[in-house]
């Protein structure tokens, strides 16, 4: 039986009295309930706010998105060494908006992964598919594509020790949620093609599912055999209901 794991993709929101009074309507709540892994993504100038109020709490600290590249002449980017080094646990890759905004490819995708886990860190690898690529019947061959990048780079075994999130783009931030139908049969496929590579890889991935996830719906995705938790956006942003999501996956 997986572990349920709940992570917060605050995205580029938050100020210093914003991101206070967050963590103060979450920790005490979250710091009370056990049975299930919880994170939270900030902005990289929120990561040392952050990480000072999660001490000694069971919230890990995660980044949003990594320099695929070591150290060096980079100007503008921040390597996995460095968030490694200032106590990051995880970082999401591969994100859809790092995808449509900020030119990350899959092969490109593939690199910040295997640099994450080089670092110690866990990617938390991001695939989904758009409307279009839904409503023409691709769903499979995108994420199935995106999904084969990290496994031949990075090899099967590799994702045993990773987290994937489905994210369907339609889903996202748009209010409209996959129904736990729709995101049951995309995360069976994808533990399936993990499968197919690495039976042990396939049985301890965590395939969490992302997109208008709410305290409301939480519930009912939780309860799929294949959903092991959320990638949380807006509602994370919000103590009561990223505090309900959290106990949903503590109730499944
Ligand atoms: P959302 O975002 O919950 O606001 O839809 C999820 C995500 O992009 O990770």
């Amino acid at each position: 039986m997986r572990v349920k794991f709940v992570a917060g993709n605050w995205k580029m929101n938050g100020s210093h009295a914003g991101n206070a009074k967050l963590l103060e309507g979450l920790l005490p709540a979250l710091q009370s309930m056990s049975g299930f892994d919880c994170a939270v993504c900030p902005p990289y100038p929120y990561l040392a706010q952050v990480r000072q109020a999660l001490r000694g709490s069971r919230v890990a600290l995660g980044a949003q998105d990594v320099c695929a590249f070591g150290n060096g002449a980079y100007t503008g980017a921040v390597s996995a060494a460095m968030l490694g080094d200032f106590g990051c646990s995880l970082v999401i890759v591969g994100h859809s908006e790092r995808r449509a905004l900020f030119g990350d490819t899959d092969a490109g995708v593939a690199d910040k992964f295997v640099a994450a886990q080089q670092a110690g860190l866990m990617p938390v690898l991001c695939v989904g598919e758009t409307l279009a690529e839904r409503e023409a019947g691709t769903t499979e061959a995108v994420v199935a594509r995106q999904l084969d990048a990290v496994l031949d780079k990075a090899g099967a075994a590799a994702l045993g020790r990773a987290v994937i999130a489905y994210e369907p783009v339609w889903a996202i931030g748009t209010g409209k949620t996959a129904t736990p139908e729709q995101a049951q049969a995309v995360h069976a496929f994808i533990r399936g093609r993990v499968a197919a590579r690495d039976g042990a890889a396939a049985a301890a991935v965590r395939i969490l599912y992302g997109g208008s996830v709410k305290a409301g719906n939480a519930g009912e995705l939780f309860t799929m055999p294949d959903i092991d938790g959320g990638l949380i956006g807006g509602a994370s942003l919000v103590a009561e209901e990223f505090v309900a999501i959290c106990r949903s996956a503590v109730r499944h």
